[in-house]
């Protein structure tokens, strides 16, 4: 361990990306949850400087991220970016501070911890400077799955996901609001940031594809991440992972067969006491989970829970949950990991 563990003074605390869809989300967690801090510093890049934010009632003037920033800073959170994170979250750590990195930089080195704190706070002792947050489709399908998976272990998981534009950053928030307001006027559009139109359309995940097993990197990610955060390299994972035309809330459709018969109904309970979940589950008015009722909320959504009816050995479950990817997908799982600090 490093930095800022066995402080008794508040820690200082920087933002790196604070100007991002996730940095804005970390600020308002922060603030929310009431974290105790003695300073906060916001940092992105020279196109911001000069910028200001609202803190707790103030303004904060957001400042250029250099390598000297990181001077006197206890804890740094990071949404800047992979290549931002690889260049300056040693440098980071080599001041002293924690880094808690949203980005996939270091997700899977065996040396950083990657955790969901309803899952495996545990993992956080004798890290060595850098925390990783994970992957916001892996964190709002696996947290909801934690509580059966220890009463039963799960061995296979199938994933779909619904994936929203903030997980493609503040730009792609943009482009899907522009381009629906240019197909409803019947303007054309350009797209910048997303590889195909995405105004009422729906299309497979930005990101690059294995050619050997034809996975995209989302999907992979999907599946490793599981695994680790799990401790569990057994796990047989297949995901398959969707851009759809919803701003900030991801939802996934998940099937899962456990080692041992599992009802509906158990699930159904041991997911309604799970920590950071919500049971939305309505059948008789047809009331499941939905992006709308995830956004801005901290808890993921699940429902849809039942049998799988193609196992007939009764160990398979399907259900659907809805999360804010911005939140529990990003900027409030980091914000938790902090506070476990
Ligand atoms: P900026 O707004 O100045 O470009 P998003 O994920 O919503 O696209 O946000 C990315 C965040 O990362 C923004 O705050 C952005 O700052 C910041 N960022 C991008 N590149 C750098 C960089 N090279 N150095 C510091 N911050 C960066």
């Amino acid at each position: 361990m490093t930095g800022s563990e066995g402080r008794t003074k508040p820690p200082v605390v920087a933002i790196v990306g604070a100007t991002g869809a996730v940095g804005v989300e970390m600020i308002g967690c922060l603030e929310r949850r009431r974290f105790p801090l003695a300073q906060l510093r916001l940092y992105a890049s020279s196109r911001s400087a000069g910028k200001q934010l609202e803190f707790q009632g103030e303004s904060l003037g957001v400042r250029e991220l250099t390598e000297s920033s990181f001077e006197g800073v206890d804890i740094a959170l990071f949404s800047a970016g992979s290549a931002t994170s690889k260049r300056f979250a040693p440098l980071a750590v080599r001041a002293g501070a924690t880094v808690i990195d949203n980005s996939s930089a270091f997700r899977m080195d065996p040396q950083v911890p990657l955790v969901i704190p309803e899952i495996n706070p545990q993992a956080l002792r004798g890290h060595h400077g850098i925390i990783a947050n994970p992957n916001c489709t892996a964190i709002i399908s696996i947290t909801p799955l934690w509580p059966i998976h220890q009463a039963n272990r799960i061995v296979r998981l199938l994933i779909a996901s619904y994936q929203s534009a903030s997980g493609a950053g503040a730009a792609a928030m943009e482009e899907l609001r522009e381009s629906t307001r240019a197909f409803l006027e019947g303007r054309p559009y350009q797209q910048r940031v997303l590889p195909h139109p995405y105004a009422f359309n729906v299309f497979s995940h930005n990101t690059h594809i294995d050619p050997a097993s034809g996975y995209n990197e989302e999907e992979i990610k999907v599946r490793e991440e599981t695994r680790k955060i799990f401790a569990d390299p057994q796990l047989r994972v297949s995901a398959t992972c969707i851009r759809v035309p919803v701003l900030r809330a991801h939802s996934v459709a998940i099937t899962f067969e456990c080692e041992r018969p599992i009802a509906a109904e158990e699930v159904r309970r041991l997911v309604s006491g799970a920590a950071g979940v919500k049971l939305v589950d309505d059948r008789e008015r047809n009331y499941f989970p939905m992006p709308r009722d995830a956004s801005g909320g901290d808890p993921i959504l699940v429902g849809r829970i039942r049998q799988d009816v193609s196992d007939p050995s009764g160990r398979s479950i399907a259900l659907f949950v809805a999360g804010d990817q911005l939140l529990k997908g990003a900027a409030l799982n980091a914000v938790q990991i902090a506070e476990a600090l």
